[in-house]
């Protein structure tokens, strides 16, 4: 299917991190083109000079993008205007004309709280666009591509699609958690986001497990320890402040006052996750140290970014994440999680 631009969620307030990233790999790719952002609207826009073909399409990747929540590729630059009376049959034709075949549908507003004022309106408006869609034949069970329609207003809409394996899996890119009631502390959405995204069933099934081991430096009061003693790891946790009480008498943790720029395991641990408050390039390259000496096979690490150049920083830490791993290979990919605020989330580990 041919696309036009780019629509692109974020978090409201990253808008600039969002533009640039997507601005330097569509330079990267050779794609002509401009980005339009408007402050805290949690969502940019790339028009691109030219149509985007299947192949650029498949060039981008939405998972090597930081701060993108969501990746679609829209049919035509401007927004469609439809009349409030009747907002289906104009919006029927226009996907004909976009010869375009869905599997799926997603009714999506910004995430902001201006714009979830729609989600009212979205509820009712859903049910009503999946049944004419399904009538029309536009929908069809083969097809690959997800339909996006996101709302403006309740009559300016941009329809675009997504392709399986190169978008977020969740509607609006936000994955619904809930808050375990016994956890220790929020930031526990974190790490189970992270284990949600960078991990797929098998991976979470082989790698989470029972007799695994983890090291959680930044531990207290132990929301992440929570998540990795809830998949049966025995857990060393690293902080001078305290740990939950009910947590530690799982018997499953390990409680360690000391350091951690300077704690290492006398024998080789599954994961080292990490969540202390620090410069983001010393986390990252303590992480990478972790990894390349072979004391964690695997590493989830949380980057506090300043409040200027924050993408900029991101660079910065994947730089220093390359000085300490050198010639070896290795898989990093970095996110910004829903439930990151000014932050980002890493996943190391050595292919
Ligand atoms: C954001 S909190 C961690 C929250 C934790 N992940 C949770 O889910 O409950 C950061 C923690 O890092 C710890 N910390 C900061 N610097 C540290 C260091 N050098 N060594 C060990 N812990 C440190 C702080 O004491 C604090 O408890």
């Amino acid at each position: 299917m041919n696309a036009h631009a780019l629509l692109v969620y974020c978090r409201a307030g990253f808008e600039k991190e969002a533009a640039a990233e997507l601005q330097a790999r569509m330079g990267e790719l050779g794609v002509a083109g401009y980005v339009k952002t408007r402050p805290d609207s949690a969502y940019i826009l790339f028009q691109a000079m030219s149509v985007l073909t299947e192949a650029q399409q498949q060039a981008l990747h939405f998972h090597d993008l930081v701060f993108a929540r969501q990746l679609v590729f829209l049919f035509e630059s401007d927004a469609w205007t439809l009349p409030a009376d009747n907002r289906i049959t104009p919006l029927l034709d226009k996907l004909r004309l976009c010869h375009a075949r869905f599997r799926e549908l997603r009714l999506e507003t910004a995430d902001t709280n201006e714009a979830k004022e729609l989600s009212g309106f979205l509820r009712k408006f859903t049910p009503a666009v999946e049944s004419a869609l399904q009538k029309s034949g536009l929908q069809q069970r083969k097809a690959e591509a997800t339909l996006h329609l996101f709302f403006l207003d309740s009559t300016t809409v941009h329809a675009g699609f997504s392709l399986p394996g190169n978008a977020s899996p969740w509607l609006l890119g936000i994955p619904r958690l809930r808050f375990p009631a016994n956890a220790p502390s929020r930031s526990t959405l974190k790490l189970e986001e992270a284990f949600l995204y960078f991990l797929d069933a098998d991976e979470r099934r082989e790698l989470l497990r029972e007799g695994a081991t983890g090291v959680d430096l930044g531990a207290a009061p132990g929301g992440w320890t929570w998540q990795l003693v809830k998949h049966g790891l025995a857990v060393t946790a690293i902080d001078n402040g305290p740990m939950d009480t009910a947590l530690m008498q799982t018997g499953q943790v390990e409680h360690l006052k000391v350091d951690g720029f300077h704690y290492r395991p006398t024998r080789p641990v599954s994961w080292l996750v990490c969540d202390m408050v620090e410069q983001p390039q010393r986390i990252a390259s303590l992480c990478a140290g972790w990894i390349a000496d072979g004391a964690a096979q695997h590493a989830i690490f949380n980057l506090k970014l300043p409040m200027k150049k924050r993408y900029e920083e991101v660079r910065l830490c994947r730089d220093a994440i390359a000085q300490r791993l050198g010639s070896r290979a290795y898989r990093l990919q970095i996110r910004q999680l829903f439930h990151d605020r000014e932050e980002v989330t890493a996943y190391l580990k050595l292919i």
